[in-house]
């Protein structure tokens, strides 16, 4: 009994554990970026962030989140040529750790994947097909709430506790009742 309570108890630290990294990734992302971004759901002031892990490379994109213009002004051609596509808005600096830039890129990595469908490791011919699908169509997949998966995964551990909890107290009772009979009534 005790260890059924202790084990099931671990597996959902051990599991919410896990996916605190992309929360908190999703919480950075929320409260910097959202306000122009989207991942997967079309341009709003900035250009839509879904697949950017597989246009720039993740130095490139730190130096871009700490300072776009010091990247633009640096004589980087990809960076000079974002800022003239988006009619040289410029992308405020944000006083973000590299930690948290990169927590806040893997959430997009896995929302990007998860609007677009697109199973992990796609080709590369295949992510600009799919980049230029997800910007078309106003993505109305099932998992665009970025949140949902992890909410679904801890209600399910949640139960698997309760049930597990029951179980062992149906075979509590079955084995005393057992004992009984064995016993000669
Ligand atoms: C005030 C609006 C605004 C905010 C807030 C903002 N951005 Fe941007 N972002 C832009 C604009 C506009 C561009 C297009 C480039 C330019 O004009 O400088 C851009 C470009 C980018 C690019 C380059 C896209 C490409 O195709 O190469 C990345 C990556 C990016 N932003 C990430 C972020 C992240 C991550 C955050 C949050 C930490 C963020 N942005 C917050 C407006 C914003």
């Amino acid at each position: 009994m005790k260890i059924m309570k202790t084990l099931a108890l671990l597996s959902f630290v051990i599991i919410s554990s896990g996916i605190v990294y992309a929360q908190d990734g999703e919480s950075v992302f929320k409260s910097n970026c959202a306000a122009c971004h989207t991942v997967g759901r079309g341009k709003l002031v900035g250009p839509d962030l879904a697949g950017i892990d597989s246009r720039r490379s993740e130095m490139w994109l730190v130096k871009w989140i700490k300072s776009s213009q010091q990247l633009v002004k640096s004589g980087d051609k990809d960076a000079a040529d974002v800022f003239e596509q988006n009619n040289k808005i410029v992308m405020p600096d944000m006083s973000l750790s590299e930690g948290e830039i990169k927590s806040l890129l893997a959430y997009v990595k896995q929302a990007g994947s998860a609007s677009a469908a697109v199973p992990a490791p796609a080709p590369k011919e295949a992510v600009n097909t799919t980049i230029a699908a997800s910007a078309g169509q106003d993505s109305s997949s099932s998992f665009s709430s970025p949140g949902g998966m992890e909410y679904f995964l801890i209600a399910l551990v949640c139960i698997l506790f309760f049930v597990i909890l029951g179980l062992s107290r149906v075979v509590k009772t079955l084995s005393a009742e057992l004992a009984k009979v064995s016993q000669g009534k």
